[in-house]
């Protein structure tokens, strides 16, 4: 197989600039490795002018993506300009149309149209390969569809924001305010876009639910996700959380119950001496429970030019080899729709009050608490300042119904002078 590989770039930015840098320094090796050249031949993005540090001389120009995909001299079209609907789903629904492969980081639009666009590949005969949209750099994608392929999935859990856990780990680490941290994040090339979708935790949901269509052989349901984002942690829950031997993460589970698929993205504490309690910076880890291999971790830059780029470059290989998978690993045709398990299996909590600092204000919470059967582990008083009492609880193993309606309770009385903070409490 002599016949090179033809690309094309839609989108030239922290990744497609990354994509760039990495074929121009190893052409050579990734002809070896494939066995036939990989070659750029064509490129798109809003501005032809900018700047962007590497040479795109040799590359043709198109100003609309969608031109791109319909070039006869593109066999693949690795689309990088993002967002959900718009450029980004008409550049890979006009390849896949036109027979090219596809090779995306774009989980926010593999959340929303990713069965149709399998369906499309699927029966085009083409790839459509996503490994750069899960988690940055690591081969979470490729484990799943490839190495655990033998196994029953039981379960799957992870840091899969790297932008959300730099932020963690930076205030846990540094005292760093919030929108500090985020703001480097940003100039870091980590963030997304609008990087509300970060921090409210649904980019994490997003590639959760393209995780769990592969591992349950399941549609991708990222409406079922319950998710929470990080906006509501605060320095102190941070330091709070680190004096109790936690750490707190953005964190996803998946798992298949007897009333259907659980999907969770929210912050949690785990131990602080645990591999996901260690893990700093913009690292994402995946967990994976298989019933044959036991459990197996995955760690790696979850974000970033470098990291992404090296995602994209792994389908492009596979691809340029010959390799054609189903792109949730089994035909998209016979993937099932799931119900949406409740709200997830029992667990301690981290619960944090704003209450008057008045008589008897204490005995009324913990009453309350009792009534709804939700058990206190342990308690710590902080930070008078004469008016207000901060209230930090760990609870025993509750049900979230159980805590969520002691928790209106306590909300409705006129000592509770702001919403309180439950974070569930993971056990790894
Ligand atoms: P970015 O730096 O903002 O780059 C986006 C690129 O797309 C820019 O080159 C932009 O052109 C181009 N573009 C945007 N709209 C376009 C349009 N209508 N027509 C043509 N070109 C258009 O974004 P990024 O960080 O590289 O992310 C790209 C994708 O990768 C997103 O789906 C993101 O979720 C995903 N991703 C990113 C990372 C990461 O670490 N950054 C990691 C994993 C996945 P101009 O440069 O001319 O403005
Ligand atoms: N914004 C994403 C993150 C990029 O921070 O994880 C990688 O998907």
């Amino acid at each position: 197989m002599t016949q090179p590989l033809r690309i094309a770039i839609a989108g030239l930015g922290t990744v497609g600039g990354g994509i760039v840098k990495m074929v121009q320094k190893h052409g050579h090796l990734l002809e070896k490795r494939a066995g036939r050249p990989v070659v750029i031949t064509a490129i798109s993005a809003r501005s032809r002018n900018k700047d962007r540090g590497v040479d795109l001389s040799a590359y043709a120009w198109e100003d609309d993506p969608v031109a791109l995909a319909r070039r006869d001299d593109v066999d693949l079209v690795i689309e990088v300009m993002g967002g959900e609907d718009g450029p980004a789903k008409a550049c890979v629904e006009t390849a896949l149309q036109n027979g090219k492969h596809v090779v995306t980081a774009n989980k926010a639009m593999l959340a929303m149209h990713g069965q149709a666009m399998a369906e499309m590949a699927e029966n085009a005969g083409v790839a459509l390969r996503y490994e750069a949209a899960v988690a940055g750099g690591i081969p979470i994608v490729k484990a799943l569809t490839e190495g655990l392929a033998g196994n029953g999935i039981l379960r799957i859990m992870g840091v899969m924001n790297g932008t959300c856990n730099y932020i963690l780990t930076e205030m846990e680490n540094t005292g760093a305010a919030y929108g500090d941290v985020l703001k480097d994040a940003q100039e870091l090339g980590y963030a997304e876009a609008d990087p509300t979708v970060d921090v409210g935790g649904i980019d994490a949901a997003h590639k959760l639910a393209l995780l769990s269509s592969v591992a349950f052989g399941t549609k991708v349901d990222f409406a079922s996700v319950q998710i929470e984002g990080i906006e509501r942690v605060t320095l102190d829950d941070i330091k709070n959380a680190r004096d109790m031997g936690y750490s707190i993460k953005l964190l996803g589970v998946a798992r298949m119950n007897p009333d259907g698929l659980e999907q969770r993205m929210q912050p949690c504490l785990v131990p602080s001496n645990s591999p996901l309690g260690q893990l700093s910076g913009v690292s994402n880890m995946v967990v994976v429970d298989g019933d044959f291999i036991g459990q197996t971790v995955y760690q790696g830059p979850g974000a970033g030019e470098g990291p992404t780029a090296s995602a994209i470059m792994a389908d492009v290989m596979d691809i340029a080899r010959g390799l054609i998978i189903p792109v949730f690993g089994q035909p998209a045709a016979g993937l099932v729709k799931s119900d949406a398990s409740g709200t997830g299996s029992d667990a301690a909590y981290y619960l944090r009050f704003s209450l008057q600092d008045q008589a008897g204000v204490l005995a009324t919470l913990a009453s309350i608490l009792g009534n709804y059967g939700v058990s206190i582990n342990r308690m710590h008083q902080y930070g008078h300042d004469g008016k207000t009492a901060p209230l930090v609880i760990v609870t025993h193993t509750t049900s979230r119904a159980a805590l969520d309606n002691a928790l209106a309770k306590i909300s409705a009385l006129a000592a509770s002078l702001a919403a309180p903070v439950a974070l569930r409490i993971e056990t790894i």
